[in-house]
């Protein structure tokens, strides 16, 4: 994603009641953050959170927490948020947090994430850059430490060559896909329920396939 930088949005973001702040702090303790014992999903790299914010008024029963490393961008998800709270959606379901997937075992207990979603994440294209995939075997090791042990991984792209990597590198991290489609909308059983993200829009669009996967451990 290209990022232009919005002066304020540090602050902006600093100072908004949607971030949770300091999130290590609640480590081991979202169910008290949330009131209630409902599982909780997370998006990693959620950009501009049309996808996270959708799920949060679908579903009131799942806590979400949408994770973004670029105030720039949760910015946006803030600002979108708060235009549906002005038409009458409040999502007391929904946090967000400012920080860099790698830091995730700080954030989240073992077994404390019932799903996690990647959605169009960052190809990183060049071989050096491999580890920097969300699908890495560094990034699935990680989420191990906290994603229950029957919950899921769902992964969304249009990239062939990140599709690709990925469902050699997540059955080579020790985990097993359960589900695959090359072509998700079309796919009746796999889109059913399907909550569209920005990219996904953009891209199907543009006529591109739309790649899934779901991983289990
Ligand atoms: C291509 S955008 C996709 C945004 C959104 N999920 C969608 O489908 O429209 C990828 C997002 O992931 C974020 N991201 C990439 N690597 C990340 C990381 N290590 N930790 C947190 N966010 C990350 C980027 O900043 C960017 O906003």
């Amino acid at each position: 994603m290209r990022l232009r930088h919005i002066t304020g949005s540090e602050d902006f973001v600093a100072n908004s009641d949607y971030v949770t702040h300091d999130p290590e702090n609640n480590k081991g303790r979202w169910t008290a953050f949330f009131g209630n014992d409902n599982p909780i999903r997370i998006e990693i790299g959620m950009g501009k959170g049309q996808f996270i914010e959708n799920m949060a008024a679908r579903n009131p029963d799942i806590n979400y927490i949408g994770i973004e490393r670029y105030d720039t961008v949760i910015l946006k998800a803030i600002k979108k948020r708060e235009a549906m709270e002005k038409d009458g959606v409040k999502l007391d379901n929904l946090t967000f947090i400012s920080i860099d997937a790698r830091l995730l075992a700080d954030v989240f207990a073992p077994g404390e994430v019932d799903r996690i979603y990647l959605n169009f994440s960052d190809p990183w294209p060049k071989d050096r850059q491999a580890n920097r995939r969300l699908t890495s075997p560094v990034f699935m090791k990680i989420y191990r430490e906290f994603l229950k042990a029957d919950g899921q991984l769902e992964f969304k792209t249009d990239n062939t060559g990140l599709f690709d990597y990925s469902l050699e590198s997540i059955p080579e991290s020790g985990w097993k896909l359960s589900a695959v489609t090359r072509d998700l909308h079309n796919d009746f059983s796999m889109n059913e329920g399907n909550i569209m993200t920005e990219y996904e829009e953009k891209f199907s669009a543009k006529g591109n396939p739309i790649y899934k996967l779901i991983a289990v451990q």
